[in-house]
C-alpha cells in the first residue's frame, strides 16, 4: 500500500489546478503513450504513461514482442505461464516509458463472433478471473500498473458504445462480475470502465456498479479510468466513482473530419458504429472545476481521485524518479527490458502450450524425415494478432512456412490455394485517419504471386503429409457475422483431404470457428493468434517438440446452437438493448443444460501422451487429489479439472456443473503424481437478488477429469 502520509503531504501543496491535472489526460509530448498525465513536476510528480495492451505493447512507433492473443494465454490454462507473460510486458512497457498497461481484458465470452473475443480470456469466470489475476500479479511484478477491462458487460463490439445489457443481478453476480474481482483480489491498480450501459445506466456513470460493488464492497483502492472518449458526463462520471478520463483530448484531425463530413452533405456527422466520438473529450477539465463551484460534485472527491492516481504512482516506486527507459535488451527490473531472448522465449512458450489439439487420428505428431505440403492464402504472413487497440507490432517473427522448412527433414513444398485472407483492422474505419498511419499488414500484398487451387491439389497428393493453415480476421469495434472461415478457405481444406489422407489442418481464430470438414481430415490444430513465434510453435507442436496442451476456454459449436444466436434482442440487441434472457447459461452451461452435444466442449483438447485417472479423494473442505499416470511412452502435459454439480434445490435453475478449479501437471512417460486442486467458492455459491450469496446444505459432486464432458473420477464435499 502507498505510503499515506507521503501521498497527503502531497495533496496538500497541490493547487487545484494541479489536481486537475492529475485526473484528465492530455497529449503525451513523446507521442509514445496510448494516454498520458503530464504530472506535476513543481511537486515532483512526474508524467504517468499508460498504454495498449493486451497482447504486447502498443507504443506508438515502437516495436515489441508480440505475444500470442489472450485466448491462446488462457488456453495453456497455466497461471504461473500468464504470470511469467505478464511480467515480460510489464518490462517491456517499462522500457519504453511507460507506466501502466492497459490489459488484461476479461470479459467473459458471451457471443461467440464477438470481434475481441481474441482479447479475452474465457467463458467460464473462474477461468478467467484465475488466468487474469495471474497476468495483473505478474505486470505489477514489474512495476507496472494493470489494468483490468472493460468493465463490466461488454460482450458485443456491434453498438458497443451505446448498446445497453440488461443483465439480471445473479447473473452479474455469478458470471460477469467474478473476473473483475479476482482482479481486484489479486490487487489490481486500475480498473477501465466499459463503453455500454448496463441496464440503462452508461458504465462510467453507474454508481452502483462502480461506486457501490467496485469500490465499496470489494474495496477497490486503485483508479478507475474511462475508455477512450468513454466518458459520459461530468458530475454523473465524479460522482458514480470514475477517477480519470482518458485521453481527455480529442484526437488530432477528428473534429476536422466530422465537420469536413457534416459540411459535404449537411447532415450531422455520424461515427462509424463500434468508433467512439473521438472529440468527445474534457468533461474532467473546466466543467469538472464548475461542477465542484457549483457543489454538483464534492471537493473531497476530486482529493479522492487523485489520492488514487497517487497512490498507484508512488506504489511502483514512480514518485522517487527511479524509472528509466533503457537499451534494447538489457536486463534490468528497474529498467525494463525489450525483446530479449527470455521474452521471445516465454512468446513462444504460451504460443505452443496454448495449441489445441482438436483431433488426431494418429498423423500427428509428424514423422521428422516426412515431405510435407505448406498450404494456405496467409502461409507467408505470421498471424500476430486480431486489428484495434491490441495490434503490436513485433522486431521479429515467424511465418509458417519458415517455422516448418526450419524443423523439417524432407520435403517442403508450398502453395497458397485460394486467395489471401486480408486483416481486418479499427484503424482502417477511423475517420480521421490517413492512409499512411494505416496498421501494418492490413494491405494487401500486390507482389504475391497468384493462387491457384490446382497447384495446392498437386502439392498436397504429392506430399505425405499436408498441412493447411487457415484463418479468420478479427477486429475491435467490429462483429464477425458468421463463424464460417472467410474467403474460400473451407473449399481448399475439401479439395486437399479428397487428395491426401494426411491431411493436418492448423486453424488460427480469435474464437470458435465452424470446421465443416473436420471429419474429413486426419487432424486439427487450433492456435488462435499465436503472435511473433508463429511458425516455430506451429513446427514445435506438429513434429512433437512440444505436447499440444492447450484447452479450449469456450465451446466450439454451430453458429445456430449458442444460446445468443436466434433472437435479436439477445443479440446484437433491439433499439440499443441487448437482453441476457440465457442469464447464466452461457458457453458450457448452455450446452450442458440443453443436452446437446458441442463440437468441441469447453476444457477439451488431446495430448500426444495418454493419461489414466485413479479414485478422487476429497482432502478437505475445499480441495480433491487425484492420482494421474501418463501411461505413453512420451512425456506429456494434462490439464486436470474440477467442476462442481451442486445438489437439487427446489425452484433453483443451477448449471449442471460449474469449473471450480484447474491445475495442469508436466509428466514423464510412466510417471505418477497425485494433483491437488483447490476449489473455488464460486462453484458452490449462488447469488439470490434478496439473499445474496447462499451455499445450499447438501452434498456437492466433485467431478474430476480432462473436460466438462470427460469426467473420470468424483469425489463429494458436504456443505
Ligand atoms: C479500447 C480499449 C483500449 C483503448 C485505448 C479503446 O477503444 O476499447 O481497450 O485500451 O481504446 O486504445
Amino acid at each position: 500500500m502507498a505510503d499515506d502520509d507521503h501521498i497527503e503531504a502531497l495533496l496538500a501543496r497541490l493547487s487545484r489546478t494541479q489536481k486537475l491535472a492529475l485526473v484528465r489526460g492530455a497529449a503525451d509530448p513523446e507521442g509514445t503513450a496510448t494516454g498520458y498525465l503530464p504530472g506535476v513536476e513543481a511537486a515532483g510528480i512526474p508524467p504517468f504513461r499508460l498504454v495498449d495492451g493486451p497482447l504486447g505493447i502498443r507504443a506508438e512507433g515502437q516495436r515489441a514482442t508480440a505475444f500470442p492473443a489472450s485466448i491462446a494465454t488462457a488456453a495453456t490454462f497455466d497461471t504461473d505461464l500468464a504470470r511469467r507473460q505478464g511480467a515480460a510486458m510489464g518490462r517491456e512497457a517499462t522500457a519504453l516509458g511507460q507506466d501502466a498497461l492497459l490489459a488484461p481484458g476479461v470479459n467473459i465470452i458471451r457471443v461467440p463472433q464477438c470481434g475481441r473475443n481474441f482479447e479475452y480470456l474465457s467463458e467460464d469466470p473462474v477461468h478467467a478471473g484465475a488466468v487474469g489475476a495471474g497476468l495483473v500479479d505478474g505486470i505489477q511484478s514489474a512495476d507496472v500498473v494493470a489494468t483490468v477491462k472493460h468493465f463490466v458487460a461488454n460482450n458485443q463490439e456491434t453498438h458497443r458504445t451505446t448498446v445497453s445489457a440488461e443483465v439480471d443481478e445473479r447473473t452479474l453476480r455469478e458470471l460477469y462480475l467474478p473476473p473483475f474481482r479476482a482482479a481486484v483480489d489479486a490487487g489490481v491498480g486500475s480498473v477501465m470502465t466499459a463503453y455500454n450501459r448496463v441496464n440503462g445506466t452508461h458504465m462510467s456513470d453507474h454508481e452502483r456498479l462502480v461506486g457501490d460493488v467496485l469500490k465499496g464492497e470489494w474495496e477497490f483502492d486503485g483508479y478507475v479510468v474511462s475508455d477512450w472518449y468513454g466518458l459520459e458526463s461530468t458530475v454523473g462520471a465524479a460522482n458514480a466513482g470514475m477517477d480519470v478520463e482518458m485521453p481527455g483530448v480529442a484526437a488530432p484531425g477528428a473534429a476536422d473530419a466530422a465537420d469536413s463530413d457534416t459540411a459535404d452533405d449537411g447532415e450531422d456527422f455520424e461515427w462509424p458504429d463500434g468508433i467512439p466520438d473521438a472529440t468527445h473529450a474534457g468533461l474532467f477539465g473546466d466543467p469538472l472545476a464548475d461542477a465542484i463551484d457549483s457543489g454538483e460534485v464534492p471537493a473531497a472527491r476530486l482529493d479522492d481521485m487523485v489520492r488514487r492516481v497517487l497512490g498507484q504512482i508512488d506504489r511502483f516506486g514512480r514518485l522517487d524518479g527511479d524509472q528509466t527507459a533503457v537499451e534494447d535488451g538489457e536486463s534490468d527490473d528497474q529498467a525494463g527490458e525489450l525483446d530479449s531472448q527470455r521474452h521471445r522465449d516465454i512468446a513462444a512458450d504460451v504460443a505452443a502450450r496454448g495449441t489445441v489439439l482438436l483431433d488426431n487420428d494418429g498423423v500427428l505428431p509428424l514423422a521428422d524425415g516426412a515431405d510435407v505440403a505448406v498450404i494456405g492464402p496467409n502461409i507467408d504472413e505470421p498471424k500476430l494478432g486480431g486489428g484495434g487497440s491490441s495490434e503490436t507490432t513485433p522486431v521479429h517473427s515467424v511465418t509458417p512456412v519458415e517455422g516448418i522448412e526450419s524443423r523439417a527433414e524432407g520435403a517442403v513444398t508450398t502453395a497458397f490455394g485460394v486467395p489471401q485472407i486480408e486483416s481486418v483492422s479499427l484503424f482502417d474505419l477511423l475517420p480521421f485517419v490517413g492512409e499512411d498511419d494505416e496498421a501494418d499488414g492490413s494491405a494487401e500484398d500486390t507482389t504475391r504471386r497468384e493462387p491457384s487451387l490446382d497447384d495446392a491439389v498437386d502439392a498436397a497428393a504429392a506430399a505425405d503429409v499436408a498441412v493447411v493453415f487457415v484463418r479468420d480476421a478479427t477486429t475491435e469495434a467490429r462483429d464477425r457475422n458468421t463463424l464460417a472461415l472467410p474467403g474460400r478457405q473451407d473449399e481448399l481444406v475439401s479439395a486437399v483431404a479428397a487428395v491426401n489422407e494426411n491431411t493436418v489442418v492448423v486453424v488460427r481464430s480469435g474464437g470458435p470457428v465452424e470446421l465443416p470438414w473436420r471429419e474429413d481430415v486426419a487432424a486439427v490444430l487450433e492456435q488462435w493468434y499465436p503472435g511473433q513465434a508463429d511458425g516455430d510453435a506451429a513446427a514445435a507442436v506438429l513434429y512433437g517438440d512440444r505436447d499440444p496442451s492447450g484447452r479450449l476456454p469456450v465451446t466450439f459449436a454451430p453458429q445456430s446452437e449458442y444460446p445468443t444466436v436466434g433472437a435479436e434482442r439477445r443479440y446484437p440487441g433491439v433499439d440499443d438493448e441487448v437482453y441476457y434472457d440465457e442469464g447464466v447459461f452461457v458457453g458450457y452451461r448452455h450446452f450442458d443444460d440443453a443436452d446437446t452435444d458441442p463440437t468441441y466442449p469447453f476444457g477439451h483438447g488431446h495430448s500426444y501422451a495418454t493419461f489414466e485417472y485413479g479414485d478422487a479423494e476429497t482432502t478437505g473442505d475445499q480441495t480433491v487429489a487425484v492420482p494421474v499416470e501418463n501411461v505413453a511412452d512420451r512425456p506429456g502435459r494434462e490439464v486436470v479439472q474440477a467442476y462442481v454439480r451442486p445438489p437439487s434445490v427446489a425452484g433453483v435453475d443451477r448449471p449442471q456443473r460449474e469449473l471450480a478449479g484447474f491445475e495442469a501437471v508436466q509428466l514423464d512417460a510412466g510417471e505418477r503424481r497425485t494433483v491437488e486442486l483447490a476449489l473455488d467458492d464460486l462453484a458452490f455459491s449462488r447469488y439470490g437478488p434478496d439473499a445474496g450469496w447462499t451455499v445450499d446444505t447438501g452434498a456437492y459432486t466433485v467431478e474430476i477429469g480432462r473436460s466438462s464432458r470427460d469426467i473420470r473420477t468424483t469425489a463429494s464435499v458436504d456443505r
